[in-house]
């Protein structure tokens, strides 16, 4: 990708990142400190899913991931499991008219053979329901880890391979891209983690080679719109150069 400094920018360019995605950490602990069970937090954090999706239009985001379940939160307890399954149920059900009426596209990235069949139904349905929209670009992350998603791609080139589809020379990055979960997608240009926590936990790891990072300390529940827009207005500042030297400063 060819670097594009300060001053190839073209009118109506905000400078701001085409696509952001965000770990969204710190539900359990909001819920703590309210003395509340850790899915309250999850609930609260869900609103805030609704109105971060909501302002992405006004705030020039064209593509927004967001990270919901991961690959490793298996580990935590049945309860908190089942409670945050039947919470994608819900959010699902009632967000479905709302993200289309306002030209979202949906779509899931992530391992959902481990799903329930009933979520696997709904999040098709979304998926097929706001296929044709051109508004903003939501990708909801469940069941996802960086790793996992790098072998299972592996696995279906290694098949085309074995079946003579793919010839093993030709295999490059591009060709990697193309199998993964994320192949509909630009690169990630910033990476929001929230709740003070600097780590990327396992997300969108081939994707995020160039992105800038942004960890802050507010919990997910408590990251408002206008937060959000703080950061943004952060990353117009910053000067991306991938790799290359700045030739307008030599
Ligand atoms: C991390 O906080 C958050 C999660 C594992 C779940 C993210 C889910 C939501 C924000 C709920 C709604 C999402 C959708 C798409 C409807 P944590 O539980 O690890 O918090 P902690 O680090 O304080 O314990």
């Amino acid at each position: 990708m060819a670097r594009k400094s300060k001053a190839d920018k073209t009118p109506g360019d905000t400078g701001g990142p085409q696509h952001v995605a965000i770990i969204m950490d710190g539900n359990g602990r909001w819920a703590q400190q309210r003395g509340k069970p850790r899915l309250f937090g999850h609930h609260a954090g869900a609103k805030r899913v609704h109105e971060v999706v909501d302002s992405c239009r006004d705030l020039d985001v064209k593509y927004i991931t967001i990270f919901a379940f991961s690959t490793e939160n298996w580990k935590r307890t049945q309860t908190e499991v089942a409670g945050l399954m039947s919470l994608f149920r819900r959010y699902i059900r009632k967000e479905m008219q709302a993200l289309h009426d306002r030209n979202v596209q949906v779509r899931f990235i992530g391992d959902r053979m481990a799903l329930d069949a009933k979520l696997v139904g709904l999040m098709d349905e979304l998926e097929n329901y706001t296929k044709d929209n051109d508004g903003v670009n939501l990708t909801i992350a469940l069941n996802y880890g960086g790793r996992d998603e790098v072998a299972r791609a592996t696995k279906r080139m290694a098949r085309d391979v074995a079946t003579g589809k793919l010839d093993p020379e030709s295999v490059n990055e591009q060709t990697l891209t193309g199998y993964l979960d994320t192949r509909f997608l630009p690169d990630p240009d910033l990476v929001i983690r929230t709740s003070g926590e600097a780590r990327i936990s396992n997300f969108l790891l081939w994707q995020s080679a160039y992105a800038e990072y942004e960890f802050i300390d507010t919990l997910w529940p408590d990251f408002t719109p206008a937060i959000f827009a703080e950061v943004l207005a952060r990353f117009g500042g910053r000067d991306r150069r991938f790799g290359a030297v700045d030739t307008a400063a030599e």
